[in-house]
């Protein structure tokens, strides 16, 4: 089987790659909204009929109680490795709209660039892999070893339908590795494979101080009012450094190994230019670590919305009758979801005052990511890496999560092999979102080559 006719394929064929890519974008598919039920199936269809064109022997569109999930299999390849991809077809929602150059989910080409919300967050990383193997499979007509992929529509909404698929779906999906492209590169030219990613805990918290809102000027100064309590809560989950003063909340957390202190040194990570890109005033990180060692491998506290009372044009004296936030914890190993949760909760029950009502609801979680780097797929995924690009491969860690990724290394046991063609830079989860366009056709050859080395081991 030659591998440099799949790479010759997928050259030849770049120009249609990226036509099917914007058609794929162009579909709008938000998960987190009940308006876009018909678009996240179209979406779905389209993921299944590009499964199709790749060769799969089976294909199906899984319903579930939310979003449809896309499976895909070829086992052609009696005794060779059987690799179990994921990737996501679901994106975020494109709000603030006013701020996109060109429409969200009009795909467009600017400075090598492709525009639109989804690019790289995930359909351009997911679709890459089923163009490498559609490369494969009409160069050589088969696939150097076997693949079962999953494709979700929750990803951004928690994965919650993916759990009780995987669960009842255990010998089907059994694998020797997993892989996924849904993470970054350190940096451009710096091709990277990711061994770790964060945890997630989110919360809402509601306050409710009067039955409804009151004349600020009447009853200012007896009533407790529910957006300074949430405040004060929330006041008081960080002290002055910054480290979160939940009781027991960091009890679990693993240090950071020495080697990987030492590794992270050598990585192309500037702190200025980090700080320029975000386009903040100056940084803050938690002292005794550095700025990756903060964003990487130790836990983090956000408010991710604070709402409540009168926020129109002019004035108007009230007294809210309630108040809300948003609240995300970042886990690291080996934090765990569930007992952050019953931290969290019962430090907010304790430090809520009286003279407010106060419930806090628990939405999704994911448990955090660590892989084992003596593992021979990481060798494997370095050499294809390294072919694609034409430069070695570094293995880091990111702050972001995957909840899946725990599910499936738990449940299937076997290792995780994250390799992501993102950037820092490329807006995920804001407006102007874009895919590299090099980094797009380079992903498509390692993917191409991927394979190979994976079927070698
Ligand atoms: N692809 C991201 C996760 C990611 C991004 C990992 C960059 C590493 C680097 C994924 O789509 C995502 O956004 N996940 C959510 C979690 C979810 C439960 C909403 C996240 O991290 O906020
Ligand atoms: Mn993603
Ligand atoms: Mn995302």
């Amino acid at each position: 089987m030659s591998i440099e006719k799949a790479v010759a394929y997928a050259e030849e064929n770049r120009d249609r790659f990226l036509h099917e890519l914007k058609e794929l974008v162009a579909i709008p598919s938000i998960s987190s909204s009940s308006e876009h039920k018909q678009d996240i199936q179209r979406c779905a269809q389209y993921v299944r009929d590009a499964m199709k064109v790749v060769g799969f022997e089976r294909v199906e569109m899984v319903e579930t109680e939310r979003h449809p999930i896309v499976y895909g299999e070829w086992l052609g390849a009696p005794g060779c490795p059987t690799v179990l991809l994921y990737g996501h077809y679901d994106v975020q929602p494109v709000d603030p709209l006013e701020l996109w150059e060109t429409p969200p989910f009009e795909a467009s080409e600017r400075d090598g660039r492709l525009y639109g919300r989804g690019t790289v967050d995930d359909k351009g990383q997911f679709y890459l892999h089923l163009k490498a193997m559609e490369s494969w499979m009409k160069t050589a007509g088969k696939l150097p070893l076997n693949i079962k992929c999953i494709v979700e529509g929750e990803e951004e909404v928690g994965s919650e339908s993916l759990e009780p698929f995987l669960k009842e779906n255990q010998d089907m999906l059994a694998a020797d590795v997993a892989v996924i492209s849904d993470t970054s590169m350190v940096k451009k030219g710096w091709p990277s494979i990711t061994y770790g990613l964060r945890g997630i805990a989110y919360f809402q918290i509601d306050l409710r101080g009067s039955e409804q809102d009151l004349h600020s000027g009447i009853f200012g100064g007896a009533v407790k009012n529910p957006i300074h309590a949430l405040t004060d809560i929330i006041g008081q989950l960080k002290d002055i450094d910054g480290h979160v003063t939940i009781p027991g909340f960091y009890d679990n957390v693993v240090n950071v190994a020495e080697e990987e202190r030492a590794a992270m040194v050598e990585l192309p990570f500037d702190e200025e230019v980090f700080r320029q890109e975000v386009g903040a005033p100056e940084l803050t990180w938690e002292k005794g670590y550095s700025v990756l060692e903060s964003l990487w491998c130790r836990p983090a506290l956000d408010v991710n919305g604070i709402w409540g009372g009168f926020t129109g044009e002019g004035s108007k004296t009230v007294i809210p009758a309630e108040a809300h936030a948003k609240v995300s914890v970042r886990l690291v190993p080996n934090q765990e979801p569930d007992v952050i949760g019953n931290l969290f909760e019962k430090y907010i029950n304790e430090i809520s005052p009286p003279e407010v009502e106060i419930t806090v609801q628990r939405m999704h979680g994911g448990r955090p990511f660590l892989g084992d780097l003596t593992h021979p797929v990481f060798g494997a995924a370095s050499r294809a890496l390294e072919k694609g690009f034409g430069t070695k491969a570094v293995f880091i860690r990111e702050g972001g999560s995957i909840p899946f990724v725990r599910d499936m290394t738990d449940t299937l046991d076997l290792p995780c092999l994250l390799i992501g063609f993102g950037l820092p830079g490329e807006n995920a989860h804001a407006p102007n979102e874009w895919i590299d366009l090099e980094n797009y056709a380079l992903g498509t050859l390692s993917a191409i080559h991927l394979y190979q080395e994976l079927s070698e081991m």
